[in-house]
């Protein structure tokens, strides 16, 4: 197996290449007018970053193409920020577990361990847009299994039994899926923040792209939301180099492992979980998102 040792920010795991960089991160100074994308880790990412650029260059595929994608939505956590030449916009993602603002100060520091602010504070002092997607966790763990087997920046995930507690644990990079989409869910009517769900963009791909595009103050015509929805489908960007991280080295992702555009489906939780492993999620689900008012769809 590899041996990737992650480090610690507040309680979080991360990539030691981002903690190595904290504070330089942290410093990074957002202008109002970004947008950034958030998601936990397998959430659509890469999809919604597509979505965003497609919109943002008004369905323009050549312009989509000028770069691998990794480039026109630079990752805060790898600190490199974005170049003049790219998007007008800045994106993140994968930032933000249990964000905490000054009218919500946690009743015992000692008592909460978790609560913590991830996200470099320039995009709250700014009012900055955000754009969360969440995806169920049981699908959310499976692509998360299947990504650090072929992840050589990552720790190996061992067998699926021992992902699965792994997972529930929180011991991954960016922490606790739960932490992290209650924590985006409980801020979403306190900032401007679009909280999208994978499962709907599947289901009805041109409505949440219609949302997006409001989102971000924009207005294309009917037939420029089509072509969106075709050029940001799983069989479009799983052959497209500027998505499919094909360019990646080998050393890096080995997609002779598994793809990184993997499957792309709801539900294939279903291929991994034992019964017994799903009704001990579900236990363990029901008492750590107590009173969220949030609601997944698990199959399509
Ligand atoms: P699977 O491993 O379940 O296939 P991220 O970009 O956050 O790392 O998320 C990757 C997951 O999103 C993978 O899930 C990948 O296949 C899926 N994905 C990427 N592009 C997609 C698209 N256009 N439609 C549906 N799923 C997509």
């Amino acid at each position: 197996g590899k041996q990737i040792k992650l480090k610690e920010v507040e309680g979080t795991l991360l990539q030691p290449a981002t903690v190595d960089n904290w504070s330089q991160i942290q410093s990074f100074e957002a202008k109002p007018d970004d947008l950034l994308i958030c998601t936990y880790p397998k959430a659509g990412t890469t999809w919604i970053q597509e979505i965003v650029d497609m919109i943002e260059q008004n369905g323009d595929v050549e312009k989509c193409q000028r770069a691998i994608i990794q480039h026109r939505h630079p990752f805060i956590e790898w600190a490199r920020p974005p170049q003049p030449s790219e998007t007008g916009f800045h994106h993140v993602a994968q930032v933000g577990l249990e964000l905490l603002s000054s009218s919500n100060p946690p009743a015992s520091t000692s008592q909460s361990p978790k609560i913590t602010d991830l996200l470099p504070p320039s995009f709250w002092e700014n009012n900055c847009k955000f754009l969360y997607v969440a995806r169920n966790a049981k699908d959310c763990m499976v692509s998360y299994y299947h990504f650090q087997r072929m992840n050589h920046t990552l720790p190996d995930p061992g067998t699926w039994e021992e992902y699965f507690e792994t997972f529930i644990s929180g011991k991954v990079v960016w922490g606790s899926w739960f932490d992290h989409v209650k924590g985006w869910w409980e801020m979403k009517d306190r900032y401007q923040i679009l909280f999208l769900f994978y499962e709907d963009i599947k289901r009805d791909p041109k409505h949440e792209i219609r949302k997006v595009m409001q989102f971000m103050g924009k207005n294309l015509d009917e037939t420029v939301l089509d072509k969106i929805v075709q050029e940001t489908s799983f069989e479009k960007m799983k052959e497209n180099p500027m998505t499919n991280r094909s360019t990646v080295s080998k050393s890096i992702m080995d997609q002779s492992i598994s793809s990184f555009m993997r499957k792309g489906t709801v539900g294939d939780w279903k291929n991994h979980f034992t019964v017994a492993q799903n009704e001990r999620f579900d236990e363990i689900y029901r008492k750590k998102m107590e009173g969220t008012s949030i609601n997944f769809c698990m199959e399509l």
